[in-house]
């Protein structure tokens, strides 16, 4: 009984034992249950917060997407605007253009070289008025007035005069809209004139000792009209780029000596061997078709500068047949530019003349024989045509004397030509 007994109270013990385990764990878990439960709680509080955010962030979204939308309309307006605003700058540039005049005569005095000064050259007295007047001194044997000074006195006015402190810059600047208009579907010329030894090819290219143009650092102030040309052309063409233009750029470089037109881009042109020729000229549009030229095709400023160089180097190579070759020819770079804009359909076609004439000195045709003569007669009949083609632009008559000398013939189209004046 007493064994039984103590197995029984052994047997109780163990059972309270665990059952108070038990309640333990039970009242842990409730705990644990309820830690659980608060943290779920706020977990679905997260979530609901979250979910708020994420509806606020699509609302933002879309409205973004709208205001873009709305953006990228307003650009796309803009932009129409613009091209359409471009076509009338153009149109307007040129009408400013046409106002200041078709043809227009300016006059450049270049200042007195080093060794003028050292040699004690006497220079004529030039005074300037208004800065389109300049009033020529006669110096020497005309009669003196009481201060010992020449007396007889030349007026001519100009439509812009350039002292001779005048940078390539300055003078670039009065012709930079011409060059623009070449862009905008204009024919333009520019010449050179004036007596050998006056500034016209320093004026046009640069000195004498520029072969590189692509303009080292202490060249760049003195490089001229061609160079300056062409890199505005060519900065001008890239502007255009992204509204819709494409551009074509042809060139060609030629000379007129003794009424004979040379490619200064092939030596056996240069050397006489062979013969370039007017096929058509001023017919309608542009054309202007010559046999034996080489016509380059040039993407960037840079392309020019290289052909320029090469017509330099073929050009003193002709100088060394004939003495002070280049003042008794005249020397012709043209760039034909070529533009198609697929935004709008537009198409243009604009030329760009520059062009260093021969020395107008007259050579006195009594005394000169042989060669000289040729060249004289040459040059006189060629710049007298070009005075005389001028003259009746200027006067609006119906017949422009174009065929009768080759530079005039050959610039008909970039000079204002009509199919029926041509060929009528
Ligand atoms: N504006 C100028 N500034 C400095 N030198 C000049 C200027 N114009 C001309 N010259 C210099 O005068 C000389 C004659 O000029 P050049 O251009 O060869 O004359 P042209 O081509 O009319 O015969 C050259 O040595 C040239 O460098
Ligand atoms: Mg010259």
């Amino acid at each position: 009984m007493s064994s039984v007994k103590s197995d029984y109270e052994n047997l109780q013990n163990t059972h309270q034992q665990e059952a108070s385990s038990l309640k333990s764990s039970i009242t842990s878990l409730i705990c644990s249950k309820s830690g659980l439960q608060a943290q779920l709680d706020a977990t679905q509080l997260l979530v609901e917060s979250l979910k708020e955010e994420i509806k606020q962030l699509t609302k933002m979204k879309a409205d973004k997407e709208n205001e873009n939308e709305r953006l990228l309309k307003n650009i796309a307006n803009l932009e129409s605007k613009l091209l359409a605003e471009e076509s009338a700058r153009r149109k307007l540039h040129n009408v400013i253009q046409e106002l200041k005049g078709n043809i227009r005569v300016f006059c450049r005095m270049r200042p007195a070289l080093s060794e003028e000064l050292k040699n004690g050259i006497q220079l004529a007295s030039i005074t300037t008025a208004d800065n389109k007047i300049i009033e020529v001194n006669q110096m020497g044997d005309v009669g003196m007035n009481d201060s010992g000074k020449a007396q007889k006195k030349y007026e001519f006015s100009f439509d812009a005069v350039f002292p001779p402190s005048a940078s390539q810059q300055e003078i670039f600047e009065e012709i930079s809209q011409l060059v623009q208009s070449a862009i905008d579907e204009y024919n333009v010329c520019i010449f050179a004139y004036g007596q050998t030894g006056s500034g016209k090819t320093y004026t046009m290219e640069g000195p004498e000792n520029i072969i590189d143009f692509s303009a080292p650092l202490d060249h760049e102030s003195h490089l001229g009209m061609i160079p300056r040309s062409v890199k505005k052309i060519f900065k001008c063409l890239r502007d255009l780029e992204p509204r819709g233009w494409k551009y074509r750029v042809e060139t060609f470089f030629l000379e007129i000596y003794n009424e004979r037109i040379q490619d200064l881009l092939n030596s056996d042109s240069v050397s006489g061997n062979a013969k370039c020729e007017i096929i058509k000229s001023g017919g309608k549009g542009n054309d202007c078709l010559l046999s034996n030229v080489t016509t380059s095709t040039v993407s960037c400023a840079e392309d020019v500068y290289n052909l320029l160089k090469k017509a330099r180097i073929n050009r003193a190579v002709a100088a060394t047949k004939c003495n002070e070759y280049s003042s008794r020819s005249h020397y012709v770079f043209q760039l034909k530019i070529y533009g198609e804009n697929s935004l709008t359909d537009e198409k243009c076609e604009g030329i760009l003349n520059l062009v260093d004439l021969a020395g107008s000195e007259r050579i006195k045709d009594s005394g000169s024989a042989g060669d000289r003569l040729t060249e004289a007669k040459a040059i006189n009949k060629s710049l007298s045509n070009l005075g005389k083609v001028i003259m009746s632009l200027s006067k609006k008559e119906n017949h422009v004397p174009y065929r009768y000398s080759k530079l005039t013939h050959l610039l008909a189209s970039s000079l204002g030509v009509f199919w029926n004046q041509m060929w009528g």
